[in-house]
């Protein structure tokens, strides 16, 4: 295992390659890819055994981040690198150019197709930033991690100075609670679950990496939306993984409520620019 880990990590730090696999590259209703073993078996495992435990305050209940557990500037976060050589060789390749350049092989040709996109796939490249926390939904005051500036309207306030095609990059974790794990929690507390929406338009590209298994009866599965009808519902895996094309705006998905045992976990890796990417910054994401 430890081999492993350390021929990867080289691999990876040498711009070998990347560490993702993708199986299933979709384009209707919207593009998407998706993979059902999306990280090495070995390299799956070793992230898998050391997913950060449950936030105290994910745990009680009272998680100051909405849907989100553990942000890149967080004390768990440094504690992990500290603690994981799976999750510092994660870390490296995402926090870097070549997650750029994986994105715009996936999605290149998808923002050159689109004219109203500002990305220039040519032209992307690396900033290395950190989203401030003070970022607000303004209708539900849940923690979205939409911006790098604060405000109440902070998704049309987007800081639109500087070149859209500086992308920096978030990777969050979610520790979703379960019925079981809600029923526990404080009285009101509702299992994960995540209507009908869009990404932030800012968001350039999105990468899902599942750590909890999904089924018909667990709910907590992916909806892919055409429209305000699901297309597809998606029963997630141990290690499987979808990214879609953020600021598409037909890429309408989401989560039915999490009925399962426990926390359903994920890292959520997200391009982003401080511009409005392909959709205008003043549409809605949610469809209540
Ligand atoms: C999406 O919905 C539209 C309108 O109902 C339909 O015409 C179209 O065929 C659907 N697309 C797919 C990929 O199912
Ligand atoms: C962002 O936060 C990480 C973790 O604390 C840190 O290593 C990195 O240097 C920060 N980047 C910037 C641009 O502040
Ligand atoms: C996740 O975020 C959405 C949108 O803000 C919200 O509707 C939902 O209640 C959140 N779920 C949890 C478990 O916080």
């Amino acid at each position: 295992m430890c081999h492993v880990l350390v021929t990867l990590a080289l691999a990876l730090d040498e711009g070998a390659g990347t560490p993702f696999n993708f199986h299933a590259k979709h384009i209707e209703p919207y593009p998407y890819y998706e993979s059902n073993g999306i990280l090495d078996h070995d390299f799956y495992a070793a992230l898998a055994r050391d997913f950060p435990p449950v936030p105290d305050a994910v745990r009680t209940g009272r998680n100051a981040l909405g849907n989100k557990s553990i942000r890149r500037t967080d004390s768990a976060y440094a504690h992990l690198l500290a603690h994981s050589a799976a999750w510092r060789a994660l870390d490296r390749f995402v926090y870097s150019p070549r997650m750029i350049d994986l994105c715009m092989r996936l999605f290149g040709d998808a923002l050159r197709s689109n004219p109203k996109c500002r990305v220039d796939p040519s032209k992307a490249r690396f900033v290395d930033r950190n989203e401030t926390l003070s970022t607000r939904d303004p209708r539900t005051g849940a923690y979205t991690g939409g911006g790098i500036r604060t405000g109440p309207y902070y998704h049309r306030r987007r800081l639109r100075t500087g070149d859209p095609n500086e992308l920096y990059v978030v990777m969050d974790f979610f520790h979703g609670p379960g019925a079981d794990v809600a029923r526990a929690q404080r009285a009101g507390r509702k299992a994960y679950t995540f209507g009908r929406h869009l990404d932030w338009p800012f968001r350039v590209a999105s990468l899902l990496i599942y750590f909890t298994d999904t089924d018909e009866s667990t709910g907590g599965h992916l909806q892919v939306y055409n429209g305000s009808r699901v297309h597809r519902s998606i029963a997630i895996k141990q290690n499987s993984g979808i990214s879609h094309l953020s600021p598409d705006a037909r890429a309408w998905h989401g989560v039915p409520t999490y009925t399962g045992q426990g926390y359903r976990r994920l890292v959520q890796i997200q391009l982003s620019s401080s511009w409005s990417v392909c959709r205008d910054s003043n549409a809605d994401i949610y469809v209540n």
